[in-house]
């Protein structure tokens, strides 16, 4: 019964990609939808590639498409494709209405959920709207474009990790395949658990603003802990890996990524560095916020190899590292 559940929700979810696939080649869509990807320089090849779409304007237009392919409203309400109205649970609309449309996909290319974008700056609604939590959908074992990624990522043997599903599409546009995307939320065990599948190696990109470096930091350890190697890259103020790469092109945006990509140590160190020639003090909390980074690798002989570079990298004697990291190990048993 379960399993019969689950295929009726993949094969609603199937329809409805197609259907917001469909309607961006009606003339709303071309006007709206296909023209927002096109300013935003998509081609119809990479649009193809994600399956992006267009959710119409109106209230019901996937639901009636839907009723009249024969799907049931408890179907589509489990997929999370419908919502019932507030106070009257009789009445049910669309979740997703004029809105461009990124198909989450699991590993295998089928939908479990979707992203949809808001097409103006109207501040008063959230700028994405997402699938929730569905018997297919487990938000927490999932990244956006694993399925276009996963090969790219066992032959470069490296994961770039960004914050955006307009990430994703840009560094595909930009010639680089092998890049998930943890859609602006905290990394998790299923996650990590996933990458690990396919490679050891992660190289963050998260958005250069302060939210985003807070959230690289929060992701270094979790993905330390997870005993992958980790690199991170941070960008101009302001930007983020899809601004970034269409404002300095394509080779640039490469050039970019390897001149820039710092160990988890060097990143650490960078961020803090300007501070901390001018006060002594602000080195100690490096040292320690470092050490402590370096006290969730699991791995005692990949710990002792980054003690000795951040020993080397901060001019600190080894020994000190080793005492400090001592004290944070017996503090996390
Ligand atoms: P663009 O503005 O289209 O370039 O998107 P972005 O990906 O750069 O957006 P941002 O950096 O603000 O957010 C990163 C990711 O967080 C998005 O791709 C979404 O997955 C998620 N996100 C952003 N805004 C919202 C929101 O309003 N609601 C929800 N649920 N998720 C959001
Ligand atoms: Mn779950
Ligand atoms: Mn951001
Ligand atoms: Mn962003
Ligand atoms: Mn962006």
């Amino acid at each position: 019964e379960a399993q019969n559940e689950r295929e009726s929700l993949l094969i609603a979810l199937g329809f409805a990609r197609d259907f917001f696939v469909k309607n961006l080649q009606t003339p709303e869509g071309k006007s709206i939808g296909l023209s927002y990807f096109k300013e935003r320089g998509f081609t119809p090849a990479i649009i193809e590639k994600f399956d992006l779409g267009y959710a119409l304007e109106g209230w019901d237009n996937l639901l009636q498409g839907a009723k009249s392919a024969g799907f049931r409203e408890d179907i589509l309400l489990k997929a999370g494709l419908i919502l019932q109205k507030e106070g009257d649970a009789t009445r049910v609309y669309d979740r997703f209405r004029n809105r461009v449309i990124f198909p989450i996909h699991n590993i295998s290319g089928k939908p479990l959920g979707f992203g949809a974008r808001i097409l103006t700056k109207d501040k008063n609604q959230p700028k994405y709207i997402n699938s929730p939590e569905t018997p297919v959908y487990h938000k927490s074992d999932v990244l956006y474009g694993m399925f276009q990624a996963k090969k790219a990522i066992r032959e470069k043997d490296n994961c770039y990790l960004v914050e955006g599903y307009t990430d994703v599409v840009s560094l595909h546009l930009s010639g680089i395949e092998n890049v998930v995307a943890s859609s602006g939320t905290s990394l998790t065990d299923g996650q990590i658990k996933l990458i690990k599948r396919f490679t050891d190696q992660v190289t963050v990109l998260y958005d250069g603003d302060a939210a985003g470096i807070k959230a690289s930091l929060r992701g270094i350890d979790l993905l330390l802990e997870g005993g992958l190697n980790v690199k991170a890259v941070v960008f101009p103020d302001g930007e983020d890996p899809d601004s970034y790469s269409r404002k300095v092109g394509s080779q640039a945006f490469q050039d970019y990524l390897e001149n820039n990509s710092r160990d988890f140590i060097g990143f650490k160190i960078g961020l803090y560095k300007e501070e901390f020639v001018k006060n002594p003090i602000r080195k100690a909390e490096v040292i320690r916020e470092v050490v402590q980074s370096i006290g969730k690798i699991p791995d005692p002989i990949i710990r002792s190899v980054y003690a000795k570079e951040a020993s080397g990298l901060l001019g600190i004697e080894e020994d000190i590292i080793h005492a400090e990291l001592n004290k944070t190990l017996l503090k996390s048993q």
